[in-house]
């Protein structure tokens, strides 16, 4: 099976987790597309809830397929979040922000009662940091975030689409990290927490109670 159709059935499989009236964080991401349009389908048949959306993209599809939503801070405290991660390893510790969201889906995923990860197989890792570490980043204060990372071997990069340095939705920038020599990954997320200017990490550590992994055509259950 592919690594598109992995993401899809854990997408799908997530949505069975949701019941009637429940308030629900809604992830970005590619793998976030399939359960947000698996949950269109199922309010379309009657299941009532509300969803807070962690993005602008993710806003306007399930405005499309027609989930009502709230604020969040209408919402104040979700029943459950799902999204998806670019890596997790053995102690569901994950790396996310590949898509640039990463502000919003922790504001979301702190918010949340119980959070869900839907990945493909792909994103299991033994050790995280292969996938580059995305830190989101106020502009005025970027160069010299980068220049101080760089001091500390994180190889700083900042990300661009087209030439053009990406902004968030919040108007920040992006910049991914090389993390792969750092073993102590909580003292590392403390680290760079401290920089002024750093607005937030990619690393969500201790924030998952289940990721559910599409591999082959099963689901598997990855529990706290
Ligand atoms: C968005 O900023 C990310 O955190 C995504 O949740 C993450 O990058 C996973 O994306 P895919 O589902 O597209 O792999």
């Amino acid at each position: 099976m592919s690594s598109e159709q992995e993401k899809k059935i854990a997408a799908i499989e997530s949505v069975a987790l949701v019941e009637n009236g429940m308030l629900v964080g809604l992830g970005s991401g590619s793998t976030a597309v399939f359960m947000i349009q698996k949950l269109g389908e199922e309010v379309a048949k009657g299941l009532s809830i509300k969803g807070v959306p962690s993005s602008i993209a993710t806003a306007k599809l399930a405005r499309e397929v027609g989930i009502p939503l709230v604020s969040l801070e209408d919402a104040m405290t979700l029943d459950i979040n799902i999204d998806g991660a670019d890596e997790f390893d053995p102690s569901m510790q994950l790396i996310k922000g590949g898509g640039g969201a990463l502000l919003r889906e922790k504001i979301v995923a702190h918010n949340s009662k119980y959070n869900v990860i839907i990945a493909n197989s792909t994103k299991k890792v033994e050790k995280l940091g292969k996938f580059k570490l995305p830190i989101e980043t106020i502009p005025f204060a970027t160069k010299n975030i980068m220049a101080e990372l760089d001091q500390v071997g994180l190889k700083p990069k900042l990300r661009s689409v087209k030439g053009i340095p990406y902004k968030t939705d919040e108007n920040n920038l992006i910049v991914d990290l090389d993390i792969w020599e750092w073993d102590d990954i909580p003292r590392l997320n403390e680290i760079l927490l401290k920089i002024p200017g750093l607005v937030e990490t990619g690393l969500f550590l201790d924030s998952t109670d289940l990721i559910l992994v599409g591999k082959g055509d099963s689901v598997i259950k990855i529990e706290k």
